[in-house]
């Protein structure tokens, strides 16, 4: 079976002739013949340029919890950019919405951004601040965002590249970020408690900040070892580091009160974005008072024209009060528990070795092992080609995850028993079409 791709492709040449590869994210692109030019959303599908409709699992990378185009946030945001967009002062919209994160979430005090990379970026300056310490650690496989300081040894990185677990190399992601920027960040293997015990106790004295995907949102959900996430709680208590949990992924999508409260440990910083705005650009970095307090005007810098912008903080006021309202989280779980553990029956009917990982609202396979994957090396052991090929035939028939199986498959609120029932049927056939095939 072929999809009829005439429009999307004829349009991705023209895309090309203005946009370098035709997208404005490198993640998005696929390939000059895979590359999609997607015309349209509504609940939890889309339509390319030809028409043809995908059961939507991408969302955006994450950020669609509602709904694509849902009703009740785009007319909250309509009905407010009426009366203009920017103002660069306080609104009672932002006030509404740092209310809501606090009561959601528990952090003292909010400051709203407008991505995920700025709030990132601006929590290690508050943690370096608030310490006087320069270095930070991250965990392989982790994705921060786009600034230079944490563009090492992500989920993009090559596993060959990232050294030993004695002894890990800050693989550098990209061209173009100084020399000396790798000196700032120290990147260990997820999971590994005595490695980390080690670094912390040897280098304390530089670290302004741990900062930790709580779950790994990057490297299709590898789920937090009990203890882990208490680990690094008690080190950062015991020599003062900053904690923060980047919960650009996990934020408002696991639970009201994100991994906060679903492991039960809070962070001295928490960075949100992605459905905070369910699709609108808006993020923001929530925190302990005393912590927060540094960004003190004229002192620490915390500042964007277009922070606080009407549209994206419209769409938050609105989701936020959906979320709060409404039992979203538990529809979405209980989705998700029905596909998760449906995907993972059809996979062993198949005989394909695999492990299910992470929560119903953002989970991930691993295909060609059956070892629970404790951080990014391991899941780098499983059959990330075969993973591809199945993703692609899903998509072929219009259900769509990325085909990089680092992404998670994310659920909505949109997404009915109708459509998973579907993506079962489909992912069915494409897991007989790709073993056929092999
Ligand atoms: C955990 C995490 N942090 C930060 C970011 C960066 O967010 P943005 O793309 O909005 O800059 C991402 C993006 O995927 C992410 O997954």
């Amino acid at each position: 079976m072929s999809r009829n791709l005439t429009h999307t492709w004829a349009l991705f040449e023209k895309a090309k002739r203005f946009i370098p590869y035709g997208v404005n994210s490198n993640f998005r692109y696929w390939g000059d013949r895979d590359t999609l030019v997607v015309t349209r959303g509504e609940g939890a599908h889309i339509w390319d340029a030809d028409g043809n409709r995908y059961i939507d699992y991408r969302l955006g990378f994450g950020p669609i919890i509602l709904g694509h185009g849902y009703p009740p946030v785009v007319e909250r945001v309509a009905e407010a950019i009426r009366q203009g967009t920017l103002f660069a002062f306080t609104t009672p919209l932002e006030i509404e919405v740092a209310e809501r994160i606090v009561r959601m979430t528990g952090v003292d005090k909010v400051r709203l951004c407008n991505t995920g990379t700025e709030a990132t970026m601006h929590a290690l300056r508050i943690a370096r601040a608030y310490t006087g310490r320069e270095r930070f650690i991250k965990f392989e496989g982790q994705y921060h965002g786009a600034h230079d300081y944490v563009l090492f040894s992500t989920a993009s990185s090559l596993p060959a590249g990232l050294g030993s677990r004695r002894s890990p190399i800050n693989m550098q992601l990209s061209s173009g970020i100084p020399e000396g920027i790798r000196h700032y960040v120290i990147n260990l293997p997820f999971n590994d408690f005595e490695r980390l015990e080690e670094t912390v106790e040897a280098r304390w004295h530089e670290l302004a900040a741990i900062i930790v995907e709580p779950m790994l949102g990057n490297s299709a959900g590898i789920m937090p070892r009990p203890g882990w996430l208490e680990k690094i709680r008690q080190l950062c208590e015991r020599y003062r580091i900053v904690l923060i949990f980047d919960e650009v992924k996990t934020g408002f999508r696991i639970a009201n009160g994100g991994a906060q409260e679903v492991f039960g440990v809070r962070a001295d910083l928490v960075t949100y974005a992605k459905a905070l705005g369910n699709g609108f650009p808006i993020a923001a970095i929530g925190g302990r008072e005393e912590v927060m307090m540094v960004i003190e005007p004229g002192h620490v810098i915390h500042v964007g024209t277009y922070i606080g912008n009407v549209t994206g903080t419209a769409a938050a006021a609105a989701t936020l009060e959906i979320l709060e309202t409404q039992p979203i989280i538990e529809t979405i779980n209980r989705r998700g528990r029905l596909l998760m553990s449906g995907l993972g029956e059809i996979l062993n009917e198949a005989g394909i070795p695999h492990f299910v990982t992470g929560l119903p609202p953002m989970f991930g396979f691993i295909l060609g092992t059956e070892e629970e994957p404790a951080d990014f090396r391991a899941y780098c052991r499983g059959d990330g080609d075969l993973y591809e090929r199945l993703a692609m035939a899903l998509i072929e028939r219009g259900v769509m995850p990325d085909p990089d199986g680092r992404e998670p498959w994310f659920l909505c609120y949109s997404h009915t028993d109708e459509d998973i029932a579907e993506t079962l049927t489909v992912f069915e056939k494409a897991v007989k079409d790709v073993k056929r095939k092999t």
